[in-house]
């Protein structure tokens, strides 16, 4: 036989293995491999008619072969005696499964989900291909608005982008629902950015949105941001608004959670400020009701959004945006 005969031999011999479908079956498949007469043994038998410039070679592939075969019958089950070793040995070590683990961006959103949950918010989605309309104009964002740029959006024509945010599916809700609404929407957005250590031009937010015919003011969104904040963080995470500017929010505020790490104190992962910037939020203008065709003078709502990426990287130190996309599995294991 030779060496690519074995290795077709060798194929042949795993296909049966992992085709054997009862007890039986695996056990003559070990007679016929294995056993005391079985192909295998045979061949070990056969080495001293190998010419000795082959035998190394054509040894190391029958072991191969064996401790293949050997591990591909153990898998099924074969040799009821390891069942009674077992039974009489209990500290022989068990088989080790390889299980994934939850990516951190997927525990991030499902996180999330749940502790908005329970404040009575769904989650709602929408496409990651928008139009102008929901993406900006709603948004009572202009047409020289920087973010509607060509150098800061991808545009495919003049109506039809990819989302640079979440928000639009603010949009597509109150389009299609009437007040009270309280959505969480998680998705993927896209922005011209080039790729370094903190930014990605592929990159996930959480849009919230609460829109109420009862008055709703920023103490509200203060209070579940706050909320959000401990439960996310862990507990004695603070929250800190500070002013700040988006068209579809007024007023609008940026959101800092105080530093988990250091609890406040300044460190590495807080630049020393004690404060760790999160999210956007504000109150919904009047402006974007309108655009949905809702009454300003009755309804009033808070709207956030924050990055996926950032709560991850923060929450467990991860130093680099771009690990979260390189599918290796020593780094996603490690977040088990
Ligand atoms: N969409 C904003 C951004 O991407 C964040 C935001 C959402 C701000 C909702 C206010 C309200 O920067």
């Amino acid at each position: 036989m030779t060496l690519a005969e074995l290795e077709i031999e060798k194929a042949k011999s795993l296909q049966e293995i992992a085709d054997a479908t009862d007890a039986a079956a695996v056990e003559s498949l070990r007679v016929k491999y294995v056993g005391r007469n079985g192909s295998i043994p045979a061949l070990i038998k056969g080495m001293k008619d190998v010419p000795p410039a082959e035998r190394p070679a054509f040894g190391k592939a029958i072991q191969a072969w064996k401790a293949e075969v050997e591990a591909a019958l153990a898998g099924k089950g074969a040799g009821a005696s390891t069942e009674k070793a077992v039974e009489a040995d209990l500290t022989i070590p068990g088989r080790w499964f390889h299980l994934g683990a939850k990516h951190p961006l997927s525990r991030v959103i499902e996180e999330t989900a749940r502790i908005f949950g329970h404040l009575g918010f769904t989650v709602a989605d929408g496409p990651e291909l928008e139009t102008r309309f929901n993406n900006f104009t709603a948004l009572n964002t202009p047409p020289h608005h920087p973010s509607q740029d060509r150098t800061d959006t991808f545009w495919f024509n003049d109506d039809c982008l990819l989302r640079t945010q979440t928000s639009p599916v603010q949009i597509r809700t109150m389009l299609a629902n009437r007040p009270p609404i309280r959505v969480i929407c998680p998705g993927r957005t896209f922005r011209r950015d080039t790729t370094d250590a903190t930014h990605s031009a592929n990159f996930h937010q959480i849009e919230g949105l609460y829109v109420d015919t009862k008055p709703v003011s920023l103490a509200d969104l203060k209070s579940v941001l706050a909320y959000f904040a401990q439960e996310m963080m862990g507990s004695g995470v603070k929250v800190r608004f500070r002013p700040h500017f988006f068209p579809f929010t007024e007023p609008s505020v940026e959101v800092d959670f105080s530093c988990h790490v250091c609890k406040g104190k300044g460190c590495r992962v807080c630049k020393d400020s004690g404060w760790i910037e999160v999210a956007g939020a504000g109150m919904v203008d009047p402006r974007v009701f309108g655009f949905v065709g809702y009454d300003p003078a009755q309804v009033s709502g808070y709207a956030f959004g924050f990055g996926v990426e950032r709560i991850a990287m923060i929450k467990y130190g991860i130093p680099d945006i771009r690990w979260l996309y390189e599918n290796d599995v020593r780094f996603l294991e490690q977040l088990a």
